[in-house]
């Protein structure tokens, strides 16, 4: 069904009116998912995260013997970590991104990181024995859910009683960017992510109501904090990204057919990202927040 509601963003027309949208849906949604996701650009930037910058909720509950399960663990870079400090216990980490999963156990493989497994999956077909985890975790990845109640169930399902669900997601409205061409950049972080949340499906501003999502879930104790990415916090990581989204031709030609950019301005990118990349002054914040919930002991 068409929607003709449009409003001015930052001097840009932006419109959910799109009369392809019915051709165009599933192949927007595999493309916008293999840029947005699983793109070796993408796994360049959240690769970037490390469980000291940006698993600091959970970390301290970490201990020798536990057993976790990372739901949509990407390329690994956390599972891995949570590996070495639950040591001699077991990290399964679960993907539904083939080439992450191969880089992830080929990096395990690398690392001689022998208490992880790593298996290719949808988080909601995943097969594990019920309440056999101590600790599940979720970063970047309830925000892309169309039912993010529904895949915190099967945490819930999957930790034991007393078990512990953590969870780290986008507000992506409080992002925020300095240095030359700052509004450019704001622009295209707004498109990016409009693209990818809009045709992937899921929520962009997930973080705000992460708390509410955890005790609908049943869980207890919730502890909800807000705070920026660390790891993606980072002007050289974000430019590097946002000019592979640039290059991604599916990319540019949907979000000029959707009329929320027009292509003299998508050609003035490039050169905006350079200059914002090269300059000393320049400084990006990627919002989220960081949740923690605990089962039920009964
Ligand atoms: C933004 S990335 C974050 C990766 C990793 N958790 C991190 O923080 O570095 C989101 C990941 O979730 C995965 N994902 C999203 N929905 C999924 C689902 N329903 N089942 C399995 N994996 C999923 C994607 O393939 C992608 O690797």
């Amino acid at each position: 069904m068409r929607n003709h509601r449009a409003q001015l963003v930052q001097g840009v027309r932006m419109t959910t009116s799109d009369p392809h949208a019915a051709f165009s849906a599933v192949s927007d949604t595999s493309s916008a998912r293999q840029g947005q996701l699983e793109s070796e650009a993408a796994r360049a930037l959240f690769g970037r995260r490390t469980a000291k910058s940006d698993a600091s909720h959970l970390v301290p509950y970490l201990r020798p013997g536990l057993r976790l399960i990372d739901f949509g663990c990407g390329q690994g870079s956390l599972s891995l970590e949570f590996a070495s400090l639950v040591t001699p216990g077991e990290v399964v980490g679960i993907d539904v991104a083939e080439a992450s999963i191969a880089q992830a156990r080929a990096q395990a493989n690398n690392l001689g990181i022998g208490n992880v497994v790593f298996h290719v999956a949808d988080i909601h077909e995943a097969q594990f024995t019920e309440a056999s985890f101590d600790v599940a975790h979720f970063s970047g990845v309830l925000a892309y859910q169309s039912d993010p109640l529904a895949t915190l169930n099967v945490a819930y399902r999957a930790v034991k009683p007393g078990g512990l669900v953590a969870a780290r997601e986008p507000q992506k409205d409080g992002d925020w960017v300095g240095g030359p061409n700052r509004e450019a950049i704001m622009l295209l972080n707004r498109l990016i992510g409009e693209d990818a949340f809009k045709s992937i499906g899921g929520d962009p501003f997930i973080a705000r109501r992460l708390g509410t999502l955890l005790l609908g879930s049943g869980l207890e104790r919730v502890e909800v904090v807000p705070g920026y990415s660390p790891a993606l916090s980072s002007v050289g990581a974000v430019a590097n990204f946002f000019s592979a989204r640039l290059a991604d031709v599916a990319f540019t030609s949907r979000v000029v057919r959707r009329g929320w950019i027009t292509e003299e301005q998508l050609s003035a990118m490039p050169r905006a990202i350079k200059v914002w990349r090269d300059s000393k002054a320049s400084v990006v914040a990627v919002a989220e927040a960081m949740a923690l919930g605990w089962k039920p002991v009964v």
